[in-house]
């Protein structure tokens, strides 16, 4: 923080390596010149100051995933905000209310903004900090699609392919910028693992039970008591965030598992540490308002599109218009038979109501789903069971064909936006938004 209180971002070009063994380096967007951004790391309830600073040749904003913020300040270009064009400023005031795990990344044309970079971690600390800054580690993961000489694919950033499949895709994993990262441990200490799933559209796998790991958050929310995985592979969807508890007693690795040969994104190197396993600590939970069913009112969602959906042109207040932001895109997916942003809301919430949002996935993709200034528990899933815990989230994945029930209070007055953060699906159509009053 500088002297007048203010964390700077500033957002511009940078050339980095990312794959360790060609010299190419790839032209990325980044804050302060590093990938991920810089974590920025503040107390619960303490009045955050960030002033962006837009070096790049586009309009750009920052997100606070996964905050419940002031509605100024949610950083949405084109809904909560003008975008910050090249050469300006722009200063985000807010208090964080709840401890945990979040990110920030920009929000305008994001299938591009976050795909060359523009993202970072933002930590939430309790009140007490539960794990020491030894045992606090975050790790910001992220799928790239590199090119055969290792340098960032530019030519095929928003092709159709992406937008009308399964997004985009990479074939490069990095942790916190680096390939495959080796972190020191001691053996029989409890280690906070933050992950932070920054991928476009990637759906990581993983397989905790080989771990014997724990979740102690979802979403940047504590569970009530930490609780052992057992089954797999564990996903963590685009956005999506898990607090992990490891206990290690010797070296293990963090495993992608989805292909025919699981491979390791991360590594620990465990050594002697406590004699003892020391006990391990259990979170504050947030002051979420709870969601009462009995008074819910149930809003319907319908997913359509995909390959099959083909393009359509989307005519905004009266104009035929071209061009890759919300409001103006070419449709591929739709929510309701509509794409991106129509003028109406999706829905109005007096202030304090419980919605019900039934989505019913007529796609035949995978979706991860974020609710912006909210968070919620997701209370039936069609085919599978849900968690008995409901955790709450502020992303969930919804299979094809499948129909999932959330609930919320919505408590937090402004225009909030509801899309799938695969970031292409969210260019293509699969935007839209709900207002508090
Ligand atoms: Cu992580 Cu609408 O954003
Ligand atoms: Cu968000
Ligand atoms: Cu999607």
């Amino acid at each position: 923080a500088k002297d007048d209180g203010f964390i700077e971002l500033i957002a511009g070009p940078m050339k980095q390596k990312l794959h360790p063994s060609s010299p190419v380096r790839s032209d990325l967007w980044t804050y302060n010149n590093m990938t991920p951004g810089p974590e920025i790391r503040v107390s619960q309830g303490a009045r955050v100051r960030v002033r962006l600073t837009n070096n790049l040749e586009e309009p750009t904003t920052v997100h606070w995933h996964g905050i419940r913020i002031d509605n100024r300040m949610d950083g949405v270009a084109g809904l909560t905000q003008d975008a910050v064009p090249p050469g300006e400023t722009f200063d985000y005031e807010f208090v964080a209310p709840d401890a945990g795990t979040y990110w920030y990344h920009a929000h305008n044309k994001s299938w591009n903004q976050v795909a060359r970079g523009l993202y970072g971690p933002l930590i939430v600390e309790e009140a007490e900090p539960t794990y020491d800054r030894d045992h606090d580690l975050t790790l910001v993961i992220d799928d790239w699609r590199l090119n055969s000489d290792g340098a960032l694919d530019l030519s095929s950033l928003g092709s159709l392919m992406d937008w009308s499949h399964g997004g985009r895709l990479g074939n490069w994993m990095t942790v916190n910028g680096e390939s495959l990262p080796t972190f020191d441990l001691r053996a029989g200490e409890s280690y906070r693992l933050r992950l932070i799933n920054a991928s476009n559209s990637r759906v990581l796998e993983l397989d905790p039970v080989k771990l014997g790991a724990r979740v102690l958050a979802y979403d940047g929310q504590p569970l009530p008591a930490p609780t052992l995985l057992d089954y797999s592979p564990f996903l963590l969807g685009p956005a999506q965030r898990v607090d992990l508890l490891v206990v290690p007693d010797e070296d293990f690795a963090l495993e992608e598992v989805s292909g025919d040969e699981p491979f390791a994104f991360a590594a620990f190197s465990v050594s002697v540490g406590a004699a003892e396993p020391e006990p391990v600590p259990t979170l504050p939970l947030n002051a979420i308002p709870e969601p009462d069913l009995s008074k819910a009112v149930t809003v319907r969602l319908n997913m359509t599109g995909g390959a099959m959906g083909g393009f359509t042109d989307i005519v905004y207040q009266g104009k035929k218009i071209e061009g890759e932001d919300f409001r103006r895109t070419r449709q591929v997916w739709a929510f309701n038979g509509v794409a991106n942003l129509a003028e109406e809301p999706l829905f109005r919430a007096s202030r304090g109501e419980t919605i019900v949002l039934e989505t019913v996935n007529d796609t035949g993709w995978v979706h991860a789903m974020h609710l912006h200034g909210h968070h919620f528990r997701v209370t039936e899933r069609s085919g599978a069971t849900v968690d008995e815990e409901q955790p709450w989230r502020d992303t969930f994945l919804i299979g094809p064909q499948q129909t999932t029930k959330i609930a919320f209070v919505a408590d937090n007055p402004g225009m909030w936006l509801l899309h799938c953060h695969m970031l292409e699906h969210a260019a293509a159509g699969m935007n839209t938004w709900f207002e508090v009053g």
